[in-house]
């Protein structure tokens, strides 16, 4: 018998940065995103427990890619334990990403989210629970994400979720993220992301490196204690509608001590690009001039998010096409904002 799920499901933009983590996965600090909508990951998985061969097999577009193939393999087989059907399985995945390759745009966090929701899919079926996807449901969903890929946990919900323990959201906790859309003010739950495409390279240093770093830095302690006040600054400041200079100063505090750590190791590493640079000195420009709330965070990497609420869109796609198209690769930039979350496709 061969199972079948297919779900989509959204990448994230971290507001307050996860940089740091411990055993399995689990965050040396709280860290809060807004899930997006227009780049996410469609995946479907095909299962069939019990086979004479088991076996992964891992393609994207309908093209083998055995160099995927490592990574999610140690994932699984971290799951058996939870799902005891993998042990004897032949499992084959296929993705696709609405964002293109080479945007230099992380693809773990919707595809470990999305391959999360199929797996716990499939454990359905296979056990026949036909019940509804119930609280308790999902916390597992981001359990299982978090594990392939800690900010993965966080895309599970929409709009808004909060992953790691901290006083400003009750029942947050290091092991699964939670939803947090219930205490936003209404500017941020259709807030907007544009996503500016400095560099289409592929990341010269990976995240689990990132994170390794903090294990050995000097500032690393106080790191973890500015992102601790900081959610809780922000979460007071995203609970009303009229705050937006104090979210805006912790967003763009928050993107430059992440590449600030990175700076400063003993290994140290810069993954901003000149564009980068150019595009926040803009931002600061264009946010005195036009008095417009518009500001900018920042991944790991040299692609800059300009965050702002969407009533102010018109007038952002103009200044983004007349004075910031420049330092984008080929001019490239992907329209985003945050959205509803995954959806089961099959
Ligand atoms: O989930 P990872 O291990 O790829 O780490 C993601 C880290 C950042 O994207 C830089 C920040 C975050 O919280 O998403």
């Amino acid at each position: 018998m061969t199972y079948t799920a297919s779900w989509r499901s959204p990448s994230n933009i971290a507001l307050i940065k996860y940089w740091g983590k411990h055993s399995l996965q689990l965050p040396r600090n709280p860290s809060v995103s807004f899930t997006l909508s227009a780049c996410h990951t469609t995946m479907t998985i095909m299962v069939s427990p019990n086979a004479a061969q088991p076996n992964l097999t891992v393609k994207y577009d309908g093209q083998a890619k055995p160099s995927f193939e490592p990574k999610i393999n140690s994932f699984l087989s971290i799951l058996k334990e939870r799902f005891p059907w993998l042990a004897d399985a032949a499992v084959e995945i296929d993705s696709h990403n609405s964002f293109p390759h080479g945007a230099g745009i992380a693809s773990s966090a919707s595809a470990m989210s999305a391959l999360a929701l199929c797996l716990m899919d499939i454990h359905d079926q296979i056990n026949a629970n036909i019940g509804d996807h119930d609280e308790l449901w999902w916390q597992n969903v981001s359990e299982i994400a978090r594990i392939g890929s800690g900010s993965a946990c966080r895309s599970v919900f929409p709009v808004i979720s909060i992953w790691g323990e901290t006083p400003a959201a009750k029942e947050s906790n290091d092991l699964y993220a939670i939803p947090w859309e219930h205490q936003l003010a209404t500017v941020y739950k259709d807030y907007c992301d544009a996503i500016l495409i400095v560099s289409s390279e592929e990341k010269s240093v990976s995240s689990s490196a990132g994170h390794k770093l903090m294990d050995s830095l000097p500032y690393a302690a106080t790191r973890y204690s500015e992102a601790y006040k900081n959610i809780e600054s922000l979460c007071k400041s995203m609970q009303v509608d009229n705050e937006l200079d104090q979210f805006i100063s912790i967003i763009e505090s928050e993107a430059l001590q992440l590449h600030a750590l990175m700076m400063s190791g003993k290994d140290p590493y810069i993954l901003m690009e000149p564009g980068t640079l150019s595009i926040i000195k803009e931002v600061w420009r264009f946010r005195k001039t036009s008095g417009i709330p518009v500001c900018f965070t920042l991944d790991a990497g040299p692609n800059v998010h300009l965050l702002y609420p969407s009533k102010h869109s018109t007038d952002i796609l103009e200044w983004i096409n007349t004075t910031l198209t420049q330092y984008c690769a080929e001019g490239r930039y992907i329209l985003d904002r945050v959205g509803s979350g995954p959806v089961k496709i099959a």
